[in-house]
């Protein structure tokens, strides 16, 4: 699937079509460079769900969970062994959505992705490309087609 994105609504609004499709254990790996809009589509999708709290991005913490879902940062990893110091396995049980930015840097020890979300910058817009990477993927992929 992929989309041209004008603005920041738009981003939030296909995060909110996305969270209506997820289920619970998925695996998202979101892709693009700094400033893409990462952050911005999981706070959407986090709201969408009804979450009214705080969302920081987790520069820093690597990780940051809320009801359901984490969302890790990765870009500060120095080392794809340090993802078990932040709790990488009790995430991974199975009901938790998992959202990652920066996934390349835990190559090896990350999961392979459900769903793998591309967004590149283009002209003051952005382009969106999602791709199943899994047999789950593909239906939720179509389920979003749908909608
Ligand atoms: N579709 C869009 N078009 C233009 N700007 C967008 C769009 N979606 C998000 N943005 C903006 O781009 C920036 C993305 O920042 P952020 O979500 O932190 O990026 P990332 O997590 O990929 O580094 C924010 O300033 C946001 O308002
Ligand atoms: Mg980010």
């Amino acid at each position: 699937m992929s989309r041209f994105l004008a603005d920041e609504a738009e981003t939030a609004a296909f995060a909110a079509r996305l969270a209506r499709v997820l289920e619970p254990g998925i695996i998202v790996y979101l892709r693009g460079p700094l400033g893409a809009g990462k952050t911005t589509l999981v706070r959407a999708l986090l709201r969408a769900r009804g979450f009214r709290g705080r969302v920081r991005s987790p520069t820093y913490t690597l990780v940051e969970g809320y009801p359901g879902v984490a969302h890790f940062d990765l870009y500060r990893l120095a080392d794809p062994e340090e993802l078990e110091g932040i709790g990488l396995r009790d995430f991974l049980d199975g009901r938790t959505i998992c959202l990652i930015e920066w996934p390349e840097r835990g190559a090896g020890v990350l999961p392979p992705p459900d769903l793998e979300i591309r967004l590149h910058p283009s002209g003051s817009g952005r382009q969106l490309v999602v791709e199943a990477g899994s047999p789950r993927g593909e239906r939720i992929l179509k389920r979003l087609a749908q909608i």
